[in-house]
């Protein structure tokens, strides 16, 4: 390579996707749909599909309206992104570019730091406190953006929205964005969606069609935010992001409330079961409230090599910047079953457990 990449972006370790084992069943390492996407996108997506040599909507006006409409704003207080990944980069170079300053948690959701790096920003991480933001510290921080997950990743905690909101008010921070990619596994009822807070004009809400939808195959992602916000991130975005067959799914996606409902209903009683099973092999969970759990082990490497050999792949997490951890995906009825027989072979029982990593 004779030119040299801009000299920031030494600081920067490229995303490790999680690898996925030989059958989608063993597969829990990106925390997508056990379920995958409503059996009716079919027809929506043929229809689309006599479209393709059209430039998509550049706006996706008509998913942004419905949009709109369920969250109770104005269309123009949303964009749509290529996956929320995009919109967190889009938020890093309208607000955060060439010495912007950003504050999130560590361990970060690794896209939030991968951005502000990628433009110049610094980006400063507080450590959870018992693996939930520590949100006194954060609002001790000045910053162009605070970042909350809610519920986070890769921990699967929670704060409350009078949190969020608290911190809204103590923090100097210009604009908090709350990253909601998993609200719709949440159980506590005080964990809601900040996106009410977004009339006060300082806090923007992401959220995905890639978690519940089961849409991360096609990258539809939104923002919540004032539309003076909304109107700044335009200008630089580029103009036909998400496709077409992309808007005609999740428009479909929407409409399918049922397959939501069964979503959410799988993973509450999978997430349980898992647990269960984890503890019953001396392995105890961080108690999540997301379509993941995250898992402290002895040797990170080793539990993860071992399931491998097994057919099950987990994340490490030193790949989500928490070493010493692993994070498994929720996983579908035959998923859970591969796992059981794998931690048979590779933790045969608590006393063992222990006894082997002494
Ligand atoms: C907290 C969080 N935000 C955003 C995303 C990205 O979502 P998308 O697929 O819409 O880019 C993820 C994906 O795992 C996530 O965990």
């Amino acid at each position: 390579m004779t030119i040299a990449a801009r000299p920031w972006l030494d600081e920067i370790q490229a995303y490790r996707p999680g690898t996925r084992s030989a059958s989608a069943d063993g597969s829990m390492a990106s925390n997508e749909s056990p379920l995958g996407a409503s059996p009716k996108l079919g027809d929506s997506i043929a229809k689309a599909l006599a479209g393709v040599h059209r430039y998509p909507d550049p706006l996706a006006d008509e998913l942004r309206s419905q949009l709109a409409g369920l969250h109770g704003v104005h269309p123009e207080q949303i964009l749509i992104g290529n996956g929320s990944d995009e919109l967190i980069f889009l938020l890093s170079t309208t607000f955060l570019a060439q010495g912007g300053h950003a504050v999130c948690a560590d361990p970060a959701y690794q896209i939030d730091r991968i951005g502000a790096l990628s433009v110049n920003a610094t980006i400063t991480q507080v450590p959870l406190r018992d693996w939930k933001h520590d949100l006194a510290a954060m609002a001790a921080l000045r910053a162009d953006i605070a970042y909350i997950v809610n519920p986070h990743n890769p921990t699967g905690t929670t704060r409350s929205r009078a949190e969020i909101d608290t911190f809204t008010a103590e923090s100097p921070a210009h604009l908090v964005v709350v990253d909601e990619a998993y609200i719709d596994f949440t159980t506590d009822p005080e964990a809601l969606t900040a996106i009410p807070l977004v009339a006060g004009g300082r806090v923007a809400v992401l959220r995905t069609f890639s978690k519940i939808h089961g849409l991360a195959g096609l990258r539809v992602g939104y923002l919540v935010a004032d539309s003076a916000i909304i109107a700044a991130i335009r200008k630089v975005r580029a103009p036909f992001s998400v496709g077409s067959l992309a808007q005609a799914a999740a428009l479909a996606a929407l409409a399918d409330t049922g397959h939501r409902e069964a979503v959410r209903e799988h993973t509450l009683r999978l997430r349980g079961q898992l647990v269960d099973l984890l503890a019953c092999h001396g392995l105890h969970a961080v108690e999540s409230e997301a379509n993941f759990v995250l898992l402290p082990v002895p040797d990170e490497n080793a539990f993860v090599a071992g399931l491998r050999t097994h057919g099950v792949s987990v994340r490490p997490g030193s790949a989500l910047g928490a070493p010493g951890t692993v994070r498994i995906s929720v996983p579908t009825e035959a998923g859970l079953e591969l796992l059981r027989s794998a931690l048979h072979h590779t933790h045969p029982a608590n006393h063992r457990e222990t006894a082997n990593h002494r």
